[in-house]
């Protein structure tokens, strides 16, 4: 139907006869003269009609095919790539007429995200969104071409399967034939990459659609993508790792073209936590959390004294250029911590001397060896916080990240990525109960295997997180190759032998036949995507994404359904 692509004419072609085919992005009517942006995947190209009356009819989106000549033109256009041509047109053919648009599809577009996802077909046309899509692409075949390369082979995974255990919800698929049992459809492909790994399948990977039914966030979907990985004979993490931040190096070459800097600095939980308040620290800047707990214990203030007494600890946050911050912002910035549960924050100002409300009651010494060892300098602020440990570290880890946004302290353009390693194998639920961490089939480290029975709580995992400027981006365990100690964590998560060979028999037999010591990870490829493309929520980056609700207004499910094919399932609803 066409010949040439619209954005891909230049002067060179001046004098060249061109068939084009694609959506009127523009219409200008000058009488006897009219202009018409043509725009097709690969940019967009000026036509001018001479005295044909159907061009001025024509409407944003039609589609039209066109002859014509490429000319130069009188008043060239800088800022497009075919800013210097026109093309002069001979033959319009029209070959379907859009209906009045429900918004235009530009670059910064004004309609609501509900609107957009109705018209997901327009909104697709947006370059920007064809950008992420191509984007998208392109890191697929960048990682296909690495794994490959390193003799990984993609296998497929059953999506009507039996639950996997990745702490969320399971979507069920009611079974006609069986009436009254389920499917679920998987969280995770876990079980089934280990069974491979146990197949001989040395080498796994799987560009692979997950569901959890899970409350909705802006880097969170029900049904995502993960790239899924695992290995046999893997012992130390390291040997992953290496292959990995190769793996990471290569798609950021050849997607964005960014030379990545590794190795990624390993960072075990607890000093991640210390230093920065979370598990998935951003590392694009400093303001680094230092522990002042022994040097504010006897420094005589009641408050510091007493949370130290409870158990507690004293915490500085630095916040470089802050001695500038006035009352109300010191005010916010307190309501802020007292939100997560914190009595106050204090703060030492370090101007030409230090100025803080903790003058009154502590030496001057002790509030200059706290803002040394922060390494605040002139123009600075130091914040502090005591009380128990979680709490402290959660709220000034969060204010970290939020100062230093409002603040514009994040450099641009600056990738950070971090191992996070020595995970607790085991957390306590709000419940009390013990629950993995992780999932239940990663494998405690050696050296604490002793206090498994004795202290569950104290156990860390061989179990690892890829953070990349402070967003979680892949997650994975060297895994428990042995029948026994799998029914050991299983036991101290509750689950006993009986629902154990329920749940999980199919998995725990392989185990049974010749396991070869293995580990593997998943990389949301929702979020990576979303980080190479600059944009802020993993929907920006997925074709047809739900909302925040988990629906699809473009289809309209979730739906009803026939009380007929509800009969078929033998399902009765209780609304
Ligand atoms: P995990 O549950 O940590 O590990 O998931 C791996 C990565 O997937 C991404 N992710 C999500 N992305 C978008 N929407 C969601 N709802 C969502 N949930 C998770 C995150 C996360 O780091 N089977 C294990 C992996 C393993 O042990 O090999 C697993 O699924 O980026």
């Amino acid at each position: 139907m066409r010949r040439e692509r619209c954005g891909e004419l230049r002067e060179k072609d001046i004098g060249r006869d061109v068939i084009l085919a694609g959506w009127v992005h523009a219409v200008r009517d000058f009488g006897s003269l009219t202009f018409v942006d043509l725009r097709d995947s690969s940019g967009i190209v000026q036509l001018v009609f001479r005295g044909d009356t159907r061009a001025r009819e024509l409407g944003r989106e039609d589609v039209i095919r066109v002859t014509g000549k490429v000319v130069g033109r009188e008043n060239p256009n800088p800022n497009l790539p075919t800013g210097a041509v026109e093309v002069a047109v001979e033959n319009l053919e029209i070959l379907a007429k859009s209906k009045p648009l429900p918004f235009l599809p530009e670059e910064e577009v004004k309609a609501s995200e509900e609107t957009r996802l109705r018209y997901r077909f327009l909104d697709l046309r947006r370059p920007r969104m064809q950008r992420n899509l191509r984007l998208r692409h392109k890191v697929a075949m960048a990682i296909r071409e690495y794994l490959d390369a390193h003799g990984f082979i993609e296998v497929e995974t059953p999506m009507l399967t039996r639950s996997t255990p990745e702490g969320a919800r399971d979507f069920l698929v009611p079974s006609r034939l069986e009436p009254g049992k389920f499917y679920a459809l998987p969280q995770s492909p876990q079980l089934f990459k280990q069974i491979l790994v146990c197949s001989g399948v040395e080498r796994y990977f799987q560009i692979v659609r997950c569901f959890r039914d899970e409350d909705l966030r802006a880097d969170r979907q029900p049904e995502f993508t993960q790239l899924d990985m695992e290995m046999a004979f893997l012992e130390d993490p390291e040997e992953l790792f290496t292959l990995l931040e190769g793996l990471v190096a290569h798609v950021f070459r050849k997607t964005i073209g960014v030379e990545i800097e590794t190795p990624f600095p390993r960072i075990p939980y607890a000093e991640a936590m210390r230093r920065f308040g979370t598990d998935k620290p951003d590392l694009r800047f400093g303001m680094e959390i230092v522990d002042l707990t022994d040097l504010f214990s006897n420094s005589g203030f009641r408050v510091f004294a007493e949370a130290v007494a409870n158990g507690g600890v004293i915490r500085g946050l630095p916040l470089p250029g802050g001695a500038e911050l006035s009352r109300s912002e010191l005010n916010k910035i307190e309501a802020t911590v007292k939100n997560q549960g914190l009595g106050g924050i204090l703060w030492v100002k370090v101007s030409d001397g230090l100025q803080s409300p903790l003058s009154r009651h502590v030496a001057e010494g002790v509030l200059m060896e706290a803002v040394r060892r922060a390494n605040a300098g002139t123009g600075d602020i130091l914040f502090l916080c005591a009380g128990p440990e979680k709490l402290v570290a959660q709220a000034l880890g969060a204010l970290r990240v939020q100062l230093a946004r409002e603040r514009g302290l994040i450099p641009e353009g600056k990738w950070a990525l971090a191992w996070i390693v020595d995970f607790p194998l085991f957390k306590l639920s709000e419940e009390g109960r013990i629950e993995s961490e992780h999932h239940p089939f990663t494998s405690p480290k050696d050296e604490d295997l002793p206090f498994l029975e004795t202290d569950p709580l104290r156990v860390r995992a061989k179990c690892y997180d890829l953070v990349m400027n402070g967003v979680e981006i892949a997650s994975g365990s060297i895994r428990i190759h042995r029948r026994d100690l799998q029914e050991q964590v299983f036991k101290i998560l509750g689950i006993g032998p009986e629902e154990a060979e329920r749940r999980f028999g199919f998995f725990l037999r392989a185990l049974e036949y010749g396991a070869p010591p293995h580990g593997g990870i998943a990389f949301g490829l929702d979020r990576w995507v979303m980080m190479l493309a600059g944009e802020n929520s993993i929907r920006e980056v997925i074709a047809f994404p739900k909302t925040a609700t988990g629906s699809c207004p473009l289809t309209g499910a979730p739906a009803e359904v026939d009380e007929a094919q509800l009969r078929e399932l033998h399902l009765k609803l209780d609304l």
